[in-house]
């Protein structure tokens, strides 16, 4: 079946964030597939927020492992601990920054990449992976985009039950 987005173009983030989780929400729970379902979500946010990379790193064999993704190119593996996402990884927490050549141990993965925010989504009080979104423009992510992106990994926590990460039910 054809999908398809429908969002307020120009509108305030918050808006369109209010706009495609609902979306999310209801394209997800029609679809088992859990690589399926997080590459719609990448394709969504990048189409509805035209970020410069919208991915997911995935908890596999003691790192965080390139999952589905929207833009350039990007590192496969990262440590814990390392960069935003490994950060992010460690502290369990949200973290947004706003100029990534002020965030010690950034890993560029592209140079175009000036500010970033990274949320975890969790599983059984385990890290089960991250929402990763970079933007080519300084400070560009705040606290629309923290709670519009925690409100899309809420979504995502709730299909993962049951899930593996790699995309198969348990
Ligand atoms: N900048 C990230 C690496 C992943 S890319 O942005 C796609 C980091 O520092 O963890």
């Amino acid at each position: 079946m054809a999908e398809s987005l429908a969002f307020s173009r120009g509108a305030d983030r918050g808006k369109i964030y209010e706009e495609i989780v609902p979306q999310i929400a209801a394209l997800v729970d029609s679809e088992p597939d859990l690589t399926a379902n997080l590459a719609n979500i990448a394709a969504v946010l990048k189409q509805a927020f035209g970020f410069f990379w919208v991915g997911f790193y995935l908890t596999k064999q003691g790192q965080l492992v390139l999952g589905p993704f929207q833009g350039p190119l990007a590192c496969t593996r990262i440590d814990f601990g390392k960069g935003v996402c490994g950060h992010a990884y460690a502290t369990r927490e949200t973290v947004l920054v706003p100029n990534v050549d002020e965030f010690p141990g950034h890993i560029a993965c592209a140079s175009e990449s000036r500010s970033e925010i990274v949320v975890p989504i969790i599983k059984d009080g385990e890290v089960f992976g991250v929402l990763d979104v970079d933007s080519d423009k300084l400070n560009d992510f705040g606290q629309l985009d923290e709670a519009g992106l925690r409100q899309v990994v809420g979504v995502i926590e709730r299909i993962i039950q049951g899930h593996t990460n790699s995309g198969q039910l348990e």
